[in-house]
C-alpha cells in the first residue's frame, strides 16, 4: 500500500491517505501537547515509542476479540489502519480517581473506584472537550443509542484485557480514553492507546509513568513511556 496525501494533522499524529480508499497511514510525531494544544513540545523518540506501543496494545486487544482499526506496523513511526468514520465522542473509564474527576468532584486522588466509572467527552478543543451524556450524543446526532451502548461495552472490555496486563507488569491502569469509529457499519476501536491517553502508576510507589509527567512538568516523559514499554515487553 502506498502513502499518498496528508488528510489531517492532529496534535500528535498525522493521517495520510493511501492508494486504497479503505486504508490510512497514521504517523506518530514527537509533538507532545497539553491543555488542548496550548502547550506543545517536541520530545525525541516519543513518536516511535507510541507507535510501537500502540501497535502492541491493539494486537493484544484484537486477540481478545475487540475490533480495532490496526492493520500493521509499517515503520518506526507509522502504521497502516482501516479508515473509520470517527465518532466525535471520547469514552473514559477510570479505575482510580485522578485528573478532571478529582477537580470536578473534589474526591481524593488515588481513591479506588469500584465499580469503575464511565464518562463521555465531546471532542472539541475550542470548548475544551466538555463532558457530555448519552442524551446529548443522541440528540445532537453524534452517535445512536445502539452505537453508544456498543462503545461502552467495548471500553469496559478493554479494561478487562488491559488492567491485568499492566498489573502483571507492576502498574496500575488508573484511567484511559478511547475513540471509536464506524467501518462498514460496525463500531471499531480507533485512534491510539498509548501513555499519551491513559494514566499508569507504578503499583508500589505510585510514580506517574504517563503524560501527567508532561502536564505537570515532572520531566523524564519519554523515559517513563520507555519504562512502561520495557516492562510490558514491547519490541522496540
Ligand atoms: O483529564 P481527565 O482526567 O478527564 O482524563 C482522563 C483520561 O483520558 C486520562 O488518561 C487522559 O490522558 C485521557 N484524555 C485524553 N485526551 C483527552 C482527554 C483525556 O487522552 N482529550
Amino acid at each position: 500500500m502506498e502513502k499518498r496525501n496528508e488528510l489531517y494533522r492532529g496534535k500528535a499524529k498525522t493521517v495520510f491517505t493511501t492508494d486504497d480508499p479503505n486504508y490510512l497511514v497514521l504517523e506518530f510525531r514527537d509533538d507532545t501537547s497539553a491543555f488542548d494544544g496550548e502547550r506543545i513540545e517536541q520530545l525525541a523518540r516519543k513518536g516511535m515509542v507510541n507507535n510501537k506501543f500502540n501497535h502492541f496494545i491493539m494486537e493484544k486487544l484484537a486477540a481478545a476479540g475487540i475490533p480495532t482499526q490496526m492493520e500493521k506496523l509499517i515503520s518506526d513511526n507509522a502504521c497502516l489502519v482501516k479508515k473509520l468514520d470517527m465518532i466525535p465522542v471520547e469514552c473514559v473509564v477510570r479505575n482510580f480517581a485522578a485528573g478532571s474527576l478529582v477537580r470536578r468532584l473534589g474526591v481524593e486522588e488515588g481513591q479506588s473506584l469500584v465499580p469503575p466509572t464511565f464518562e463521555l467527552f465531546l471532542k472539541n478543543d475550542a470548548l475544551h472537550d466538555p463532558m457530555v451524556n448519552e442524551s446529548h450524543a443522541i440528540t445532537f446526532g453524534w452517535a445512536t443509542a445502539e452505537q453508544l451502548a456498543e462503545m461502552k461495552r467495548l471500553t469496559f472490555a478493554v479494561n478487562d484485557v488491559l488492567k491485568p496486563l499492566f498489573d502483571q507488569a507492576g502498574m496500575l491502569l488508573v484511567d484511559y480514553k478511547l475513540e471509536f469509529g464506524l467501518f462498514q457499519g460496525e463500531i471499531i476501536l480507533g485512534d491510539e492507546f498509548s501513555p499519551d491517553g491513559c494514566r499508569l502508576w507504578d503499583k508500589e510507589t505510585r510514580t506517574k509513568l504517563d503524560k501527567d509527567r508532561f502536564r505537570q512538568g515532572l520531566g523524564g516523559v519519554v523515559e517513563a513511556y520507555e519504562e512502561v514499554a520495557r516492562r510490558l515487553g514491547v519490541p522496540m
